[in-house]
C-alpha cells in the first residue's frame, strides 16, 4: 500500500496565535500524527513560529512565493528566504484573484526548482471551462510550463477543479481518475521513466473527512491537499485517523 501525502493548505485562516495553538495541539497527540506524510502550509509569517515549536517530523511549506529571490521587491517573500520542505505555485486562487498567468506560474515554478525547495504545481479547470468543454485543452496549457528535465528533482501535480475548492462538491471519483490518467498521459509524453518516478499525483478541492476514504480508493492518487478542512484541528485529526500508513 502506498504512503499517502496530505498537504494542509492553511490559506489566510490562521494568524499566528491559531498557528501555535494548533501545532501545540499536535504535539500533544505525537503517536497520531507521527510517521505519516504530512505538508503544513502555514502562513508565511507564521512559518518561523510553527517551525519552531513543532515536535513531530512533519514537513512544512509556503503557499506562494515570488518569482525573484532577491532585491527591491515590496511586500513579496522568497523562496530562499527561509528552509522549507514544497512550495505551492499556481494554487487558482493565485490564477483567479491576483491574475496569476501561466508566464508568471512558470517564474514561480523555476523559483522554487532553483532552491532546494519540492514544487506543488496547481492545475485545474473553472466551472465554465468544465460547461464549454475544454477542460483537457486547459490542463495541457497548464502543464505546458513544465521544464524539459526534472533533473532528479521531486514534482507534484495537484489537480484541483476550481469548482470543487471551498464548495463541497466533489467530483466522482471517476472523473477524479480521468483527469489524473489525462495528466499522467501528458507526463509521460515529457519525461523519462527515472522523472515518473520522482513525480507525484495530487487531488485537492473539498476534501475532508467524511469523503477522503473513498478518495483514497484512486489508483493513481499519491496525495491530497486540503484547505479548510486541514485548517480546524478537529477536522484535520479526522482526516489524518483514516490514513493506514
Ligand atoms: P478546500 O481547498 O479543501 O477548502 O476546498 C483546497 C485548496 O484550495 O487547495
Amino acid at each position: 500500500m502506498k504512503k499517502i501525502t496530505i498537504a494542509a493548505n492553511w490559506k489566510m485562516y490562521l494568524d499566528e496565535v491559531s498557528s501555535i495553538d494548533f501545532i501545540e495541539k499536535l504535539n500533544a497527540e505525537k503517536e497520531l500524527f507521527s510517521n505519516k506524510d504530512i505538508i503544513i502550509f502555514p502562513s508565511h509569517t507564521c512559518i518561523r513560529s510553527v517551525k519552531d515549536r513543532l515536535n513531530i517530523d512533519l514537513k512544512i511549506g509556503m503557499q506562494d512565493c515570488d518569482i525573484h529571490n532577491k532585491g527591491a521587491y515590496t511586500g513579496s517573500t522568497s523562496i530562499s528566504s527561509i528552509d522549507i520542505h514544497s512550495c505551492i505555485v499556481g494554487h487558482s486562487e493565485r490564477r483567479v484573484i491576483y491574475k496569476e498567468n501561466n508566464e508568471i506560474i512558470a517564474e514561480k515554478l523555476g523559483a522554487v526548482l532553483s532552491s532546494k525547495a519540492n514544487p506543488i504545481l496547481c492545475i485545474g479547470e473553472t466551472l465554465e471551462e468544465k460547461n464549454d468543454n475544454i477542460t483537457e485543452s486547459i490542463i495541457e496549457s497548464q502543464l505546458s510550463i513544465l521544464p524539459k528535465d526534472l533533473n532528479d528533482r521531486n514534482l507534484t501535480i495537484a489537480y484541483e477543479p476550481v469548482w470543487a475548492i471551498g464548495s463541497g462538491d466533489v467530483p466522482s471519483n471517476e472523473y477524479i481518475h480521468q483527469m489524473l490518467s489525462y495528466v499522467k498521459n501528458r507526463l509521460k509524453s515529457l519525461y523519462s521513466d527515472t522523472d515518473l518516478d520522482n513525480i507525484k499525483l495530487f487531488y485537492g478541492g473539498s476534501v475532508d473527512a467524511n469523503n477522503l476514504n473513498d478518495l483514497i480508493g484512486i489508483e493513481l492518487i499519491d496525495g491530497f491537499l486540503i484547505g479548510s478542512a486541514s485548517a480546524n484541528f478537529e477536522k484535520f485529526k479526522d482526516i489524518v485517523k483514516q490514513l493506514k500508513l
